[in-house]
C-alpha cells in the first residue's frame, strides 16, 4: 500500500480529485490517501497558507497528488504552486501531449513530452518595484546546475523511453547571459547522448513550428517561463486543458499535477474534465511502479473519450464530471 499525500486545491480541484479518488477505488489500487490542503480556502479556515502538517506529509510520503490551486493576481500571497516547487527542488515540470482517438483537434500524430525548468527563471521571484521611478524589476535567474539538472533530465528521459529527438527552446539571441547558459547546459548534455539527435529554436520560430507542424517534436526541453506558455499552448493542440497531465519532479520527491489551474469559470457546476488530473494520477502510479493499474485505468478511460455523449461538455459531451466518472469505472472490466 502506498502512502500519497493529496492535495484537492481549490476551485474545479476538489471536483476533480473526487473523481480520480472514486475511479482509483474502483480498480482497487493499493493507494491510501492523506488528504492535506493549502491556499485561501486553507487559510480562511487555519489561518496558515501551507501549513505545517502538509510539509510534514509531504516530506514523510514523498508523493503527492495535487489539484489547482488559485494564486490572486498582480498583488497577494506568491504562488503555493511555485513555493512548493522551490522548497523541494522539484526542478522538472514534465507535460505530455498526445494525440488521442476520439478527442476532435485539428492535428493528427502528435506524441511530445515538453520539460520545463521549474524553479529557476523569471518565477524566481526576484522583483523590485521602485515607487519613485516607476519602474519594476523582474529578475530572470538561470544557474549553470540548475540548467545541467533539466537539460540532463530531458535526455535521459528520452534515452529511457526510445525518443529520438530533443529540441530546446530559447531566446538566446537577445536574452544572451540566462539563454546562453541553457544552450549551452544542452549542448553538454546531448554529448553525453550521442545516440539523441539534438536541436535548439528560437521560442517565436518553436511557437509558429509547434502550430504549424507539432508532429515534428518529441522531447522539448525550455526554461519556467517559456515552458508555461507552450504547455498550455500543446494542450490546446491535443484537446485542451481538460486532458493535459503532468509532474513536478525532483531528486526526492514527486506531486503530481495537471497542466490547468483553478477554472474559476466553471468551478462548482460539475463542468470540469478529471481527464488531466486522472493522467496525472496514472503518470505518479507509473512512478511508483504500478504500471498494470496504471494501465488498466488508461484502457477504460481511452474507451470511454471516444464515447463522446460520455465525456464532459470541453470535448463535445453532455456529461458532468462525476457522470464521466462513474462512465470510465463502468469500463474498467470490460
Ligand atoms: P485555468 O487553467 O484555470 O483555465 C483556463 C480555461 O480552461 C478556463 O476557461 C477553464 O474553464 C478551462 N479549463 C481548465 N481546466 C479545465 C478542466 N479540467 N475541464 C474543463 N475546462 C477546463 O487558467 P486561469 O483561468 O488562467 O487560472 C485560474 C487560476 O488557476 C489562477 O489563479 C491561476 O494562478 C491558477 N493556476 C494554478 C495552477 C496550479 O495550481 N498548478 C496552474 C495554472 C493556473
Amino acid at each position: 500500500m502506498h502512502l500519497i499525500t493529496l492535495i484537492p486545491g481549490d476551485g474545479i480541484g476538489p471536483e476533480i480529485t473526487k473523481a480520480v479518488t472514486d475511479i482509483f477505488a474502483a480498480a482497487q489500487v493499493p493507494v491510501q490517501w492523506e488528504e492535506q490542503n493549502a491556499g485561501q480556502t486553507t487559510f480562511d479556515q487555519s489561518g496558515e497558507l501551507i501549513p505545517q502538517a502538509l510539509l510534514s506529509s509531504l516530506e514523510k510520503n514523498r508523493v503527492a497528488l495535487k489539484g489547482p490551486i488559485t494564486t490572486p493576481v498582480g498583488k497577494g500571497f506568491r504562488s503555493i504552486n511555485v513555493t512548493l516547487r522551490q522548497k523541494y527542488d522539484l526542478y522538472q515540470n514534465v507535460r505530455p501531449s498526445k494525440t488521442t482517438e476520439g478527442i476532435k483537434t485539428r492535428y493528427e500524430g502528435i506524441d511530445l513530452v515538453l520539460f520545463r525548468e521549474n524553479t529557476e527563471g523569471l518565477y524566481s521571484g526576484l522583483e523590485v518595484w521602485d515607487e519613485r521611478l516607476g519602474i519594476a524589476d523582474s529578475i530572470a535567474r538561470i544557474t549553470v546546475a540548475g540548467s545541467r539538472k533539466i537539460c540532463r533530465a530531458a535526455f535521459a528521459y528520452a534515452a529511457k523511453h526510445g525518443r529520438k529527438k530533443v529540441t530546446l527552446a530559447h531566446k538566446a539571441n537577445i536574452i544572451k547571459m540566462a539563454g546562453t547558459v541553457m544552450l549551452n547546459a544542452c549542448k553538454e548534455a546531448a554529448t553525453e547522448f550521442p545516440q539523441i539527435v539534438f536541436e535548439d529554436k528560437i521560442i517565436d520560430n518553436m511557437c509558429m513550428q509547434l502550430v504549424n507542424k507539432p508532429e515534428q517534436f518529441d522531447v522539448i526541453v525550455t526554461t519556467n517561463l517559456f515552458g508555461d506558455l507552450l504547455s498550455d499552448l500543446c494542450a490546446g493542440l491535443v484537446g485542451g486543458l481538460g486532458v493535459v497531465a503532468g509532474a513536478n519532479i525532483g531528486d526526492n520527491m514527486a506531486i503530481f499535477e495537471a497542466v490547468h489551474g483553478s477554472a474559476p469559470d466553471i468551478a462548482g457546476q460539475g463542468k470540469a474534465n478529471p481527464t488531466a488530473l486522472l493522467r496525472s494520477a496514472l503518470m505518479m502510479l507509473h512512478h511508483l511502479g504500478e504500471h498494470q493499474y496504471a494501465d488498466t485505468i488508461e484502457k477504460a478511460l481511452e474507451a470511454t473519450l471516444k464515447d463522446q455523449e460520455k465525456c464532459t461538455g470541453d470535448l463535445g459531451g453532455k456529461a458532468s464530471t462525476s457522470e464521466f466518472a462513474q462512465a470510465i469505472i463502468s469500463n474498467l472490466n470490460k
